[in-house]
């Protein structure tokens, strides 16, 4: 294990749920005879229970690795392992959410999640699968509005339906790209805090893309930050040092959120491209260095290239 400064380091962590190994996609150029390899050597756990955001520039290559662990796509290189398991392809126990929301246009609300629900229970009567979805759309507020179909929805409450019932089949890993970046400010806003109070419930273990900064600072225990691509690697992982009950309405005010806040927006503005294609710091890419950021405490993992700031313990399985 790597030295650390941080206690957090000392204290065992759970197995993780997910383990990504040595990931790589590389796809076949446009019009060349060559490869593009968009990532390489990308290593993450995901622990059980777990917030995961990751963050990075267009292109390079979040959809992909969230396909990857959907088992929709396959990678070049490296493996995915779920509970000990190499993934071979989709299952019901990884439930995906994208922008769109992909609901059956001719279904209601309820008999979509109740789609979802009964190719999960194949054993249950009518009656239980129904109970189970409404539990769910009660869950993400929709209540009363079960016999609606989606042309008679808003955009958000579709995408509460896509929410219910991807968590209807509970799944032990939901896997967000982009869900609510379709929505309008107001609308995203009630959807987060809906996430937040499902996520403190049920402790749905979650890995999700964003592009929006406040919301994986709301949502995310981690934060993982991926350079811009071809050759997109994990650069760093940030630990969410905002306290665990956080609200949307007041978490701005807390002395660690501008300085959580600025280190995201500096790699997003610069960092991302100068350790584009392995640029600078030479570390390990099985432990890219974890940061905490905090008030009064200067957060350097630019400044010292290579040295792990707190040990990425949850080594793979
Ligand atoms: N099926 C494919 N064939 C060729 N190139 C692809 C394919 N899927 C994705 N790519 C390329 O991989 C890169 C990463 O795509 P993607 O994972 O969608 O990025 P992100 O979600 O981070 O915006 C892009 O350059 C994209 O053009
Ligand atoms: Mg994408």
């Amino acid at each position: 294990m790597p030295n650390s400064e941080d206690t957090a380091a000392s204290e065992p962590r759970p197995r993780p749920l997910i383990s990504v190994e040595g990931l790589a996609r590389r796809f076949p150029e446009p019009r060349g005879k060559g490869e593009l390899t968009v990532f390489d050597n990308v290593w993450f756990t995901v622990d059980p229970g777990e917030f995961v955001c990751i963050i990075g520039h267009s292109g390079c290559g979040k959809s992909t690795i969230l396909n990857i662990l959907a088992g929709l796509d396959r990678p070049s290189d490296g493996v995915v392992i779920v509970s000990g398991e190499a993934i071979e392809g989709p299952s019901l126990d990884r439930a995906v959410i994208f922008q769109s929301h992909a609901l059956m246009p001719w279904m209601t609300a309820l008999a979509n999640v109740e789609l979802g629900v009964s190719s999960r229970h194949k054993d249950w009567s009518r009656s239980q699968v129904r109970d189970h979805a409404m539990k769910y759309l009660e869950l993400v507020e929709l209540k009363g509005s079960e016999l609606k179909k989606p042309a008679q929805l808003s955009g958000g409450m579709r995408q509460r339906v896509g929410i219910a019932r991807a968590l209807a089949i509970e799944p032990k890993i939901m896997l967000m790209d982009e869900p609510f970046s379709a929505l309008d400010a107001l609308t995203r806003g009630s959807l987060q805090d809906e996430v937040l109070a499902i996520r403190a419930k049920t402790h749905q273990t979650t890995f999700m893309i964003t592009h929006d900064i406040d919301e994986a600072l709301l949502l995310a225990d981690r934060i993982l930050l991926m350079t811009n691509g071809p050759k997109a690697r994990i650069a760093e992982i940030v630990d969410n040092t905002l306290p665990e009950n956080r609200k949307r309405a007041d978490v701005h005010r807390h002395a660690n959120y501008y300085p959580l806040r600025n280190h995201l927006i500096d790699f997003l503005v610069a960092r991302s491209r100068e350790l584009a294609g392995g640029a600078g710091g030479a570390f390990d890419p099985r432990h890219p260095p974890v940061v905490h950021p905090a008030a009064g405490k200067p957060t350097t993992a630019g400044s010292t290239p290579g040295k792990p700031i707190a040990a990425s313990s949850s080594s793979a399985a």
